[in-house]
């Protein structure tokens, strides 16, 4: 059977005291609805609907940056879930499969949760988890292994509320079933609110069979304040660093290496203490990436060796081999192979050519206040250090760049360039000189006393 995915993100999060719709914070360097809608994406489904409100156009922006083909739909006054996800009817039109409903703030759920609910056999299926504090969550009321209903904490009786088998929220249910039962909930109960959750008490009246799949508390974990932010980004971490060492990557110290949803890391690749990955980074196998080092947007290959203290920034793509030092930043940047820039460089907006050497305190000058522009580097070419390079400007193969010097125009193939003041020297004057400041300060001392 098809699968449509409806992902409720329309709240405003009031506990996040924030300008930002609460989905969109970012958790391990992606906003937190993109956790959800990555986990979705392991049902392939055929479409997937995200239900906006507070910050609509953000997040529907938020929802086409992950995928472009997603819907939104507006739920314009939030009457609750039940509510919300009737929002989605229109655009499910026509779909006859089955629909999950995943909330944009519950980053953790997994996919083998997801094939697992909907592997059950019930018309509607319920993901329950077993809460260590159950609090304000849905209660499932289970009698016989047969879930009768749900009732929420403010309309749970004492006994109700004794139950610790709580709703996640997550639903699997045949769209046309659920659109049927939600037009007949009623938003008579405590809150006041339309509840996607009284749809299995009427399921089960109108003789359909209702189910519940658990899993771990913690893929429930819901954010509502930024201390559970916090929290869920240190589970976050904490998964990806797992993740990443079960793929063959060694981090000599894994508590201190921060990962993005969308990291990417080969095998025997070797990550040092204190290094931090932005969104957009793909490292392959056998790299080494030395401490301290901060990449976002970079591609790192083969046996490169990054660090330590190195920025790679977006753009920056370094071939196998190279050498990116300490005190380096790249971006936009293509270093080819066995290329080295091993101290305190900028490199932007630039290719450097296989094999070439770049020297300390190089400066690629590559902004003239309105526009950036390309500096170009050969293959084997030899930059001096503290060459800068003023932008735009081209460096031929094997030519040679001398120390110091201020490059403003093209150097050809084979050629080295000196463009900095000629040395001078004159015998005997440094002696001259200490003499003369040295009785400078003698008269400065008399003429103070
Ligand atoms: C809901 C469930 C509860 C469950 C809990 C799990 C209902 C009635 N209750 O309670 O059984 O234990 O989640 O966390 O479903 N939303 C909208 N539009 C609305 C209302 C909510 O998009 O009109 C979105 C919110 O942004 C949020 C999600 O739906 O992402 C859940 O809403 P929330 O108000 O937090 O539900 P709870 O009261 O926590
Ligand atoms: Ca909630």
């Amino acid at each position: 059977m098809t699968s449509a995915l409806i992902v409720l993100a329309a709240g405003k999060g009031t506990r996040m005291n924030s300008d930002l719709p609460k989905v969109l914070h970012p958790l391990g360097g992606a906003p937190m609805l993109h956790h959800a809608l990555q986990a979705g994406a392991s049902l392939e489904p055929e479409q997937t609907v995200v239900v906006t409100g507070f910050g609509a156009d953000l997040v529907r922006k938020a929802a086409q940056d992950w995928d472009a083909d997603i819907q939104t739909v507006e739920q314009a006054e939030q009457l609750g879930t039940g509510h919300a996800v009737q929002q989605a009817q229109a655009a499910l039109a026509g779909f006859e499969g089955r629909a999950i409903v995943l909330y944009g703030d519950t980053p953790f759920v997994s996919p083998d949760t997801l094939a697992r609910l909907i592997a059950a056999n019930s018309d509607v299926t319920v993901l329950g988890f077993e809460a260590a504090d159950p609090g304000r969550y849905g209660r499932l009321i289970v009698a016989e292994n047969q879930l009768l209903k749900i009732v929420e904490y403010a309309d749970a009786s004492n006994e109700e509320r004794a139950v610790t088998l709580c709703n996640s929220g997550v639903i699997s249910c045949n769209a046309t079933l659920l659109f049927d039962l939600l037009s007949r909930v009623t938003n008579d109960n405590a809150a006041g609110e339309f509840y996607l959750t009284d749809i299995i008490a009427l399921a089960r009246d109108a003789g359909h069979s209702t189910g519940v799949v658990t899993c771990l508390e913690a893929e429930t974990l819901g954010i509502n304040s930024r201390a559970q932010l916090a929290e869920a980004e240190a589970a976050f971490q904490a998964q990806a660093r797992a993740t990443a060492m079960e793929n063959g990557v060694t981090l000599t110290a894994p508590d201190t290496v921060y990962f993005a949803l969308d990291t990417f890391i080969g095998r025997d690749t070797v990550i040092e203490p204190n290094v931090v990955f932005g969104p957009g980074v793909t490292i392959e196998s056998g790299a080494t990436i030395k401490a301290f080092s901060h990449l976002e947007g970079a591609h790192v290959s083969r046996g490169a060796t990054i660090g330590p203290y190195a920025r790679l920034r977006p753009g920056a793509e370094i071939s196998e081999a190279a050498r990116i030092g300490n005190f380096v930043e790249v971006k936009n940047a293509q270093i080819e192979t066995g290329a080295k820039v091993n101290h305190l460089s900028y490199v932007g907006d630039a290719r450097v050519g296989a094999a070439a050497n770049i020297g300390a305190g190089t400066i690629t000058c590559n902004y003239d206040g309105v526009m950036k522009h390309h500096t170009d580097i050969g293959a084997r070419a030899f930059i001096g250090s503290n060459t800068m390079l003023v932008a735009p400007v081209a460096i031929g193969d094997d030519a040679m760049t001398a120390s110091g010097s201020v490059i403003t125009s093209d150097v050809p193939d084979e050629a080295l360039a000196i463009a900095r003041a000629r040395q001078e020297v004159k015998p005997g004057l440094a002696t001259k000189l200490f003499e003369m400041l040295k009785s400078n300060r003698q008269k400065r001392d008399k003429g103070s006393s």
